[in-house]
């Protein structure tokens, strides 16, 4: 009698042992199957990215995880992500310009994403806004982006003929930082003279009106700022030529040369590179160079980027 009660208790125990058991087992498949269905993972292959497009996905920032979570299967989403410099301010902007612009046909994505940061997906002079005037010598002027109205800065001087065409002048840092170029490349053997430098808001409209009457707007557009959106009223840009050279034949210099290698030690970037000209919007000027000083002109040069991308991705804000 005592031991049958014994061994129905002993049975009892192992059935609540295994109930348990397969509770535990049921719990943690349960959880398993709930993790597994509110997953990034799971998410991203029912918005159709493939099992290698996840994995790459999931090395990206939180933030654009949840974004391609959210919304259905996009095809320029990654190769986007995977540009250097990607905004993620302007992916709405990517997406339009690629879908404008580029159809069926293949996307250079690297090409999108600088023309996009700095605006040259608008039409010139569409949409304009005003330079930030607190970045000092760094103030981005383009297109995009003007002077405020009739600028004129306080602090022009005269430049000596030894270091200019006659009736030059320019701000006084950038005199100084000239100077101090234009003895050190002098010291290698070459002669750099100043033939164009501060702009009033009269000079510079004179000039593009003189282009547009003779040559129309699209050409004129391709030479000149207009007034108020050129680097030259801002006092900090310079058209530099070896004496007797010109336009049409200074890149080829062994001047030029000398100043596209080493002017940014002195605070200058070539300001209109050859091959970049829808993303500056002028034609290739190997003349003129802009004065952002040393420590952000090595910073452009470095970069291999227009100042205008430059601005756009790290001081634009
Ligand atoms: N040639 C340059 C773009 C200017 O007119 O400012
Ligand atoms: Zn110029």
């Amino acid at each position: 009698m005592y031991y049958t009660k014994k061994r129905r208790i002993k049975k009892k125990s192992i059935i609540v042992l295994i109930v348990i058991i397969l509770m535990i087992i049921l719990a943690v498949i349960g959880i398993n199957l709930y993790k597994y269905y509110t997953s990034d993972e799971y998410k991203l292959g029912q918005a159709g990215y493939s099992e290698k497009e996840i994995a790459d996905i999931l090395k990206f920032d939180k933030k654009y995880i949840t974004y391609a979570t959210e919304h259905d299967y996009e095809d320029d989403f990654i190769p986007l992500l995977r540009e250097k410099y990607f905004l993620w301010k302007n992916y709405d902007k990517y997406i339009k310009y690629i879908d404008d612009e580029y159809g069926n046909t293949k996307v250079d994505y690297s090409r999108v994403v600088s023309l996009v940061n700095v605006g040259a997906n608008n039409e010139p002079y569409t949409h304009t806004k005003k330079t930030d005037m607190d970045k000092g010598y760094a103030i981005l002027v383009n297109k995009y982006t003007s002077l405020p109205e009739k600028y004129a800065p306080d602090d022009i001087v005269e430049m000596s003929n030894w270091y200019a065409y006659p009736d030059n002048r320019i701000r006084k840092d950038v005199y100084d930082a000239f100077k101090e170029m234009s003895e050190a490349a002098k010291e290698e053997g070459y002669t750099l003279i100043v033939n164009s430098s501060y702009r009033s808001y009269d000079e510079q409209k004179e000039i593009y009106d003189d282009y547009e009457s003779n040559r129309g707007k699209e050409y004129a557009d391709k030479y000149a700022a207009r007034p108020d959106f050129s680097e030259h009223q801002t006092g900090l840009s310079l058209d530099i030529f070896s004496p007797g050279a010109n336009m049409s034949n200074f890149a080829d210099t062994e001047t030029f040369k000398w100043l596209s290698k080493n002017s940014y030690k002195f605070g200058f970037i070539l300001r209109y590179p050859e091959n970049k000209e829808d993303i500056t919007g002028y034609s290739y000027e190997a003349w003129h160079y802009r004065y952002v000083g040393k420590e952000l002109a090595k910073k452009v040069y470095d970069s291999d980027l227009t100042y205008d991308e430059y601005y756009a991705y790290y001081l634009d804000d």
